[in-house]
């Protein structure tokens, strides 16, 4: 009969061996009362004459995804995951993990602790600690090397990354093809092993590697962890199983995790990890809204995005309908998807059959007729407001009623698209990121009269396509790019006041962020942003010192990288940028023309007067409810914009910094920086208030949802 340890634990028992199944829904998180129904269960059941033997098993599709993270901030770990572990470790009384379905960080610690591990052909396995900031702290670091080896331990243990079960050799001691086979053979290993010696995995050695091994994987991961506190101190626990016996390891393996638990990088990762979840936690529809089926997709525009929006559809298995104007256009963009597909192929990603398998489900026309029956078209044409709006017109009069009509527009009005159309209810923003294939941001724009059924639809439909949606209101820019459009004024305008290009991409790649602005600029091309400028001079004519030295190096034919000249010079075929005096004179002249004196301007100075202003717009952009919380601004800017997780997101960082201090520091440079300060560093009334009463951005928005 089954016995209730506590309700996230049972024991039942099958002849004489005992059965202890974990049941805490959504994940089998290891919280305090799993901890302490599984210590109890093994303590009961290896004092129980009648018990021979011992399974772990779940009666939920996971194992266990690890360790309660919601805990870590309480700082309440008794009973102490390493000492469950060790009890079942060191049990009289074969135990054996049955592996039903993902077991990860802490969940597959506790399936390496047993003595025997089953699993079903296909689970994935993995340690993501590092994804949180920390390591594998139960055991993980010196277990794994054990039961596999050093390479394939210190590989999964610094990426993250799972792994098929049936991939590690020496994980598991059986494999069953189908969950409903598992239980019974857990069963009969376990009593099989009756009566034989224990194998625990601590009394294993662990084989040797090559000399230089360890400096050989740093040099190979350096480029991915730059900037990152955790995946060295993984690499010196996963050393540590080498050097040190079991016990020494395992103390060396907690002394690390603690200096990893300690970090500001664990907090906001560990903030990152929930801040990704709650962006799916949206208040415009609830369990009981319906969604709309999605199985045919028609995209307008095979440029840039409409080709990266298609082929994320297609890698889902999605049909898709491209429509262009001209064949020759179609032909093109067509042509792209497909050398896109053969290099991933050429990479090994992909087999010549799936590139076929994909290619076959896109269909290219320029007919809209050809778009009446899809249940969802995403328009991707020119940023120009006419031209959506006359695409808007057509899609109006061929789709069927309740097909989802969307723009990927990146800055226009949704609700001025949607008013074009006879059914506003059904249009809404999905604001893909280039390369669209690959960036794992969409910003979902909700219009004034967008239904809540089609903003749900849109939400899921971004699990389906792997990416991770935000729900985001209408402005200028929505929310990523009215954000950097303050990052891009500053640094312009620092160059102006005497810093170079060079010195402020070096503060911001030193800062975590892949590039800074002048590198990114030359890359995506400094045209586009002069193009922006040139459709809103108006708002920033009162400002002769806007982007004047972007503006200089356009006209003067330095539109970046594929010019070979922006605000760096670039040799033939070589995208390294190379500093030029030339733009250094630029920003001079300018500066003597428009009376600016140019100075020595310090990181300091580089860093806040480029961050500051871009938290304060995030500041702005939440009190209007652009955002409807500081968390999903994060999620835009890690995932958008390439901010570094390890600092949580800009308002993360803006919270670790103080936003009394972020205040200050802004009314400093108000000052400073004369008519310009006046004009562009006034703080926003949330940052006031929220500086001068100590309330956090989630407390702010929890009081504001309760009003
Ligand atoms: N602790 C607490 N809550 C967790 C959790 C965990 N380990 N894992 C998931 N959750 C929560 C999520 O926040 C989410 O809550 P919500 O519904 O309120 O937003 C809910 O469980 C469902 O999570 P997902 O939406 O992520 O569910 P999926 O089915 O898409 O994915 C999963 C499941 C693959 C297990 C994924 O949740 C995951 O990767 N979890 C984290 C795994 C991890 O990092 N484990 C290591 C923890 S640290 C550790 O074990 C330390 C040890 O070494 C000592
Ligand atoms: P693009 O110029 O590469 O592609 C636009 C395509 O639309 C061209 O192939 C053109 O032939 C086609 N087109 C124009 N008018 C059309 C019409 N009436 N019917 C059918 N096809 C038509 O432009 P890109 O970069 O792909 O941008 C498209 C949209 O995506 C714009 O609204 C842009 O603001 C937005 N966007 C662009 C991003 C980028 O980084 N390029 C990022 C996010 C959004």
């Amino acid at each position: 009969m089954s016995q209730p340890m506590s309700a996230a634990v049972s024991t039942d028992t099958q002849g004489r061996i005992g059965i202890i199944t974990l049941h805490n829904p959504p994940v089998n998180a290891l919280s305090k009362a799993v901890r302490t129904g599984v210590r109890d269960a093994m303590t009961h059941l290896l004092q129980d004459a009648a018990i021979d033997a011992v399974v772990i098993s779940s009666d939920i599709g996971l194992f266990s995804g690890g360790a309660d993270i919601s805990e870590f901030a309480t700082g309440d770990v008794e009973p102490p995951l390493p000492d469950v572990l060790e009890l079942i470790e060191q049990a009289d009384k074969p135990v054996v993990a049955a592996i039903n379905g993902p077991a990860f960080g802490g969940g597959l610690e506790l399936a390496l602790a047993c003595h025997y591990r089953v699993a079903v052909t296909g689970v994935k396995v993995g340690l993501p600690e590092v994804h949180l900031g920390i390591l594998p702290g139960a055991g993980g670091t010196q277990r794994l090397p054990r039961l596999t080896n050093v390479e394939t331990a210190l590989n999964m243990i610094v990426s993250g990354q799972p792994a098929a079960v049936q991939s590690l050799s020496g994980l598991t001691d059986a494999l069953v093809d189908t969950p409903e086979a598992l239980l019974e053979t857990a069963c009969n290993l376990a009593q099989a092993a009756v009566g034989k010696p224990i194998p625990r995995t601590s009394d294993k050695s662990v084989a040797a590697v090559p000399d230089g091994f360890f400096e050989g994987f740093r040099k190979s991961v350096a480029r991915q962890t730059r900037g990152f506190y955790a995946p060295e101190r993984c690499i010196r626990a996963v050393e540590a199983s080498l050097e040190l016996p079991f016990e020494q390891g395992l103390e060396r393996e907690g002394a690390l995790f603690m200096e990893c638990m300690k970090s500001p990088q664990a907090r906001a990762q560990q903030h990152f990890f929930f801040a990704e979840r709650a962006a799916g936690h949206v208040a415009d529809y609830d369990r009981d809204t319906p969604t709309r089926p999605i199985a045919r997709v028609g995209i307008i525009g095979a440029g840039t995005m409409g080709g990266g929006i298609a082929m994320n559809f297609a890698n889902a298995g999605i049909p898709v309908r491209l429509l262009e104007i001209k064949p020759e256009a179609l032909e093109k963009g067509l042509a792209v998807i497909r050398r896109n597909y053969e290099n991933s192929a050429r990479k090994g990603k992909l087999t010549e059959a799936q590139v076929e398998q994909r290619m076959a489900l896109l269909q290219g026309t320029t007919e809209y007729a050809d778009l009446a029956d899809v249940d969802l078209v995403i328009e991707a044409v020119f940023e120009k407001m006419a031209v959506k709006k006359a695409v808007f017109e057509q899609l109006d009069a061929v789709c069927k009623p309740g097909a989802i009509l969307a723009t990927n527009t990146s800055t226009l009005d949704v609700n001025e698209i949607a008013r074009a159309t006879s059914r506003p209810g059904d249009v809404i923003g999905m604001h893909f990121f280039s390369p669209a294939n690959v960036m794992k941001l969409l910003e979902v724009v909700k219009a004034d009269d967008t239904q809540p059924d089609v903003i749900k639809t849109v939400m899921q439909l971004a699990k389906t396509i792997k990416k991770v949606a935000v729900l985001v209101g209408v402005c200028f820019g929505f929310v990523g790019n009215r954000m950097i459009e303050p990052y891009s004024r500053e640094a312009n305008r620092l160059l102006l006041e005497g810093a170079s290009p060079q010195d402020i991409d070096r503060v911001l790649y030193e800062f975590g962020l892949p590039m800074g602005p002048f590198t990114m600029g030359d890359m995506a091309g400094l045209d586009i942003g002069y193009f922006v400028r040139e459709s809103r001079r108006d708002a920033i004519a009162h400002d002769p010192s806007y982007c004047v030295v972007a503006d200089k190096l356009v006209e003067a034919g330095r539109v970046g990288l594929k010019a070979g000249r922006g605000a760096y010079r670039y040799e033939e075929g070589n995208r390294t940028p190379i500093p030029d005096p030339e733009v250094l004179d630029i920003a001079r002249q300018e500066a003597e023309r428009l009376g600016v004196q140019q100075r020595d301007i310090s990181e300091q100075e580089i860093l806040e007067r480029i961050l500051y202003p871009l938290i304060n717009e995030g500041c702005k952009i939440l009190e209007e409810g652009i955002a409807s919380k500081a968390s999903d601004i994060d999620v835009i800017y890690v995932y958008g914009y390439g901010f570094p997780i390890y600092r949580g997101g800009p308002m993360h960082y803006a919270e670790t910094i103080g936003l009394d201090n972020i205040l200050t520091a802004l009314k400093g440079y108000q000052k400073q920086l004369g008519q310009y300060g006046q004009d562009w560093f006034t703080p926003a009334p949330l940052l006031e208030n929220l500086a001068a009463s100590g309330q956090t951005f989630a407390q702010w928005a929890k009081q504001r949802s309760q009003s």
